[in-house]
């Protein structure tokens, strides 16, 4: 059964909001998170964000300025660890300055014993840690500390309280995130996910519909639905619903244009979605499936519970069905006990699947994990090597998919302006193209056409384009 954050921990969260706001009130506290990660973080970061502004803390973007400093961690990798570990050592210097300086620490590497442990013994300056699980209880633990100075720390391992009901400050008002599920019951053998988000969890139909209305009334076109295994969506809702009954509400919605989401698990995508992508006009045409290998022998060492034919027999239906669908997947190298012929057979399936786009990942060793405890560990040259070779082979064919739309018009959504030129706009086509065209801030947030000029592995270029020119 799904639970909401029961009525009580909800009026208990007001309650320490308010009083926050008078503890704090009139002292013009600055707040800066800093995101590591996943989408999933990007988005309870966004509820982070709301619940330091509704306390009375302002945004700032240049950490030195701030007066609370918030870390969203990732566990994924050893370098996202790493990373954060050198963060904290940096921040000391900020601690040192200011007496009344704050740093919490929150996210998937707090659900990690390990790395939660090596927090506490080697960096004495975090004021605060809390986990995934209950970020409704910074309130909490920011008025404890900021009345005591004594450090606080409050994890839970359970979704007896998830963060359902959570507002989050929307960062884009054209776009969102938006939970359908948490947590992850796959144990692919390589993933610490299962371990720090916990087991999977839905949210009710009604609440996310809700939710979607609510952020389109607001402005918004584009929303991203977030979870680990979307296709799991609704296992445990009584009465039992699928993700694609989910996504069929959804395509409903008046004013929404463009439904996404993250991520798929291809042991279980249903014939069912596949016709959704044919039949749901707003549910954008880029399907993003995580392959991961394209060994048998590695794909079952990695207890990802589909064989290379399975996966393969899946694209070719997914295509039939949606002939212009783009393709997107995480690979990763290394694996414990990859062979060399294994990895071919990953090269193969690349060439054979021809991705549009690819995230790829040396595999890193995760403590808890089975495969952690293989003693075939692939050494790091060999592994680099491998990681060289596969973009090789990946980039040419993202080139290729992407000179396929030089000449046609396609509907671009305006995301910002570009870093190197305030005279250009970024944004992303259905099939989730980044493109770059001239333009001005005021397009930010519409769909607009483009014609395509040029392309390369990953940008295409365009102009703004106008029927009767
Ligand atoms: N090492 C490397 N990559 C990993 N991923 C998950 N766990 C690991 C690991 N231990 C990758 C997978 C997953 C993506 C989100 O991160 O490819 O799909
Ligand atoms: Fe990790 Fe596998 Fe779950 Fe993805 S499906 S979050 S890789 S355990």
């Amino acid at each position: 059964m799904e639970k909401e954050i029961k009525e009580e921990t909800h009026d208990e969260y007001f309650s320490y909001i308010t009083a926050l706001q008078q503890e704090i009130k009139d002292q013009n506290y600055k707040y800066h998170i800093m995101t590591y990660g996943c989408q999933m973080n990007e988005h309870d970061s966004e509820k982070i964000a709301w619940i330091c502004e509704e306390s009375g803390y302002y945004p700032t973007e240049n950490p030195e300025d701030a007066d609370l400093v918030l870390l969203n961690t990732c566990s994924i990798r050893h370098s996202a660890e790493d990373k954060v570990y050198g963060k904290l050592g940096e921040l000391k210097n900020l601690k040192r300055k200011k007496h009344d300086f704050k740093l919490a620490v929150c996210g998937c590497m707090m659900q990690r014993k390990e790395s939660r442990q090596f927090v506490l013994d080697k960096f004495p300056h975090v004021d605060i840690i809390f986990g995934t699980n209950n970020i409704y209880k910074l309130p909490e633990l920011l008025l404890k500390n900021l009345k005591t100075n004594d450090k606080e720390m409050d994890i839970i391992h359970s979704y007896e309280n998830t963060d359902n009901s959570l507002v989050a400050k929307r960062i884009y008002h054209y776009k969102a995130f938006v939970n359908i599920m948490y947590g992850c019951n796959n144990f692919c053998t390589y993933c610490v996910v299962p371990y720090t988000r916990g087991r999977e969890n839905s949210r009710k139909l009604e609440d996310i519909v809700q939710e979607v209305k609510n952020l389109v009334a607001n402005g918004v076109v584009e929303i991203t639905l977030l979870g680990q295994n979307v296709n799991s969506y609704g296992k445990n809702l009584n009465p039992r619903v699928t993700f694609t009954d989910l996504l069929r509400e959804i395509n409903k919605i008046e004013g929404l244009e463009r439904i996404r989401f993250m991520t798929s698990h291809p042991k279980d995508i249903s014939e069912e979605l596949i016709y959704a992508f044919r039949d749901l006009d707003k549910l954008c045409n880029f399907l993003h499936l995580p392959v991961q290998a394209g060994s048998n022998d590695v794909l079952n060492k990695m207890n990802r519970k589909y064989t290379r034919e399975d996966y393969l027999k899946k694209i070719k239906r997914v295509k039939e069905i949606n002939p212009n669908i783009a393709l997107s997947t995480d690979l990763m190298v290394g694996f414990p006990g990859e062979t060399e012929e294994n990895f071919q057979d990953t090269l193969d399936l690349v060439k054979e699947v021809e991705y549009d786009n690819s995230f790829t990942f040396l595999y890193s060793k995760r403590e808890g994990t089975i495969a952690a405890r293989s003693e075939n560990q692939v050494e790091d040259d060999v592994k680099h090597e491998r990681f060289e070779r596969l973009l090789k082979v990946l980039y040419p064919i993202q080139r290729k998919k992407n000179e396929a739309f030089i000449g046609r018009v396609v509907n671009v959504l305006a995301e910002q302006v570009s870093k190197n030129n305030d005279q250009v706009i970024s944004g992303r086509t259905e099939e989730f193209k980044l493109v770059n065209f001239p333009g001005t801030k005021e397009d930010i947030g519409k769909i607009i056409p483009i014609k395509i000029r040029d392309a390369n592995s990953f940008v295409l270029t365009g102009d703004k384009y106008h029927e009767k020119s």
